[in-house]
């Protein structure tokens, strides 16, 4: 009350507060250090009253905690003038011991920032702070330095950090907290298409950007009516999200797509990525799949949002993370149920062997809404297939009797076919232009693909058991 009114007593306790401050900043030697005089001048506090806030986020987060960091110091209205540390042993030390050591030794003095490179896209990056500090002020204003501090796995750092030094911990929280809120807002993974993973050296986890692809509707070759029913379960509800929620219904909704291999699973879920243009698709597999509850929490906090977990039979089989014999699996299933029913969130798995998977998902029902069988294509989606995949050709081949030898074959089985048609055509005839492929490319190309030599790459493409 009356705070604006100048008080003689206040001010003289804060003046013997910065005296302080400062004479506890000159060390045994006299000399005052820079470094901890422009951390403990700004926040006017004895070094030892001084309260420290930390939050740590795993380093795949770095880029937006920079991106909520210069959020708000921007909102406070002054453009970051980050400072650093120098002295050869900053990285291996926490904040604490740096300026401790700084105050009592002079070990650390002003320097400059140390900045690391990070992507923000799949062919874009920028610069964070890997170790500095920037002077500012929290919501109430008072004064209030903050520091960032991106991992170190050399000294078995693998979170980046950041620590809000304020002299009252309720002004430090306030500070983090509207920080974190910033984050969300400046989101660098918001919109994007990303790939969990986990970086042989040193086991670090990894987000990365990939391109979106952008097929049309013709590239998929699917029987009548299954492009339609996935895009209704998929598209669809997000088109129409908000009427749902509103009509009380659920819009989280949980999609497996089976089928042999090369049948367009992993195709289709492209097409998809293409048809959501402004959703966070989220991309795991393989040893990422420990990271499923991350993924899952990013997805919530990015709706619209799309988890894509493919060959989800490979995890059903992976106990190496879960020796209690709680399997990936359920890992999964259990993000999947933990995400709340008015979420937009898809998750879409891809596997072969959808036998593997069926006990488990039986058994926790309601995580998977709609399975839709990638059948191998009939033979008008073989012919379709062919006119897809010779577009840049021209064939005078009679396609009819192929087609019938090809039947049982997947798309990828018939892709492969027509390069190695167009291959055999370009070197028999490397002057014809454009590549025309006939009859002898063709059988000559079938035939080498269904030569008994060729079993294994048979099978690779797809082709049925014997
Ligand atoms: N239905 C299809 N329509 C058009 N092209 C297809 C189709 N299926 C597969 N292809 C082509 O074959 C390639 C391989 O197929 P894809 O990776 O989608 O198979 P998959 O079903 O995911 O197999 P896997 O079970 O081995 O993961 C695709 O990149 C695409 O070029
Ligand atoms: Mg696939």
């Amino acid at each position: 009350m009356g705070s604006e009114r100048f008080d003689a007593g206040e001010f003289a306790a804060e003046l013997q507060r910065i005296v302080k401050a400062t004479a506890d900043a000159v060390s045994t030697d006299g000399q005052v250090n820079p470094l901890v005089e422009k951390i403990f001048g700004h926040l006017a506090v004895e070094p030892t009253a001084v309260t420290m806030v930390t939050a740590d986020w795993p380093n795949w987060e770095h880029v937006n905690v920079q991106r909520g960091v210069d959020a708000y110091v921007a909102e406070r209205g002054s453009a970051p003038e980050w400072f650093g540390i120098a002295g050869a042993q900053r990285s291996g030390d926490d904040l604490m011991g740096l300026l401790t050591h700084a105050r009592r030794h002079g070990f650390y003095e002003l320097g400059t920032v140390d900045y690391a490179t990070v992507a923000i896209g799949p062919d874009k990056s920028t610069e964070v702070v890997k170790l500095g500090l920037v002077n500012t002020a929290a919501p109430d204003g008072a004064p209030i330095v903050l520091c960032l501090r991106g991992a170190d796995p050399r000294y078995g750092n693998q979170n980046c950090q950041l620590t809000v030094l304020a002299a009252e911990r309720v002004t430090a929280t306030a500070a983090r907290e509207r920080i974190e809120e910033l984050m969300v807002e400046h989101d660098v993974y918001r919109g994007q298409v990303l790939a969990f993973g986990v970086s042989e050296h040193r086991g670090n986890e990894l987000v990365t950007f990939l391109p979106r692809p952008h097929l049309g509707a013709a590239d998929v070759v699917l029987p009548d009516g299954v492009l339609d029913l996935i895009e209704r379960h998929t598209v669809g509800i997000a088109t129409h999200g908000a009427r749902l929620r509103a009509a009380g219904q659920h819009v989280k909704r949980g999609l497996l797509l089976h089928g042999a291999p090369g049948t367009g699973k992993t195709h289709t879920v492209r097409y998809l990525m293409g048809r959501l243009p402004e959703t966070t698709v989220i991309v795991i597999s393989g040893s990422a799949m420990r990271m499923i509850n991350a993924a899952a929490a990013l997805a919530r906090r990015l709706q619209p949002s799309v988890v894509v977990v493919e060959d989800v039979d490979l995890i059903a089989k992976d106990r190496s993370y879960s020796p209690a014999g709680n399997p990936l699996l359920f890992s999964l299933l259990d993000a999947m149920d933990g995400i709340g029913g008015d979420a937009d969130v898809t998750f879409l798995l891809t596997t072969n062997r959808a036998g593997e998977l069926e006990t488990a998902l039986a058994d926790r029902p309601g995580r998977v809404d709609l399975a839709v069988e990638i059948p191998r294509p009939d033979a008008r989606g073989r012919a379709a297939l062919f006119a897809l995949y010779s577009k840049g050709l021209t064939v005078t081949a009679d396609l009819e009797p192929i087609v019938a030898a090809t039947a049982g074959q997947t798309a990828s089985f018939i892709k492969e076919l027509l390069r190695r048609a167009a291959l055999r055509a370009i070197t028999t005839c490397p002057e014809q232009q454009p590549v025309t492929v006939d009859d002898a490319d063709l059988i000559a190309a079938l035939g080498e693909m269904n030569d008994s030599a060729s079993g294994l790459t048979r099978t690779l493409l797809g082709a049925p058991q014997d």
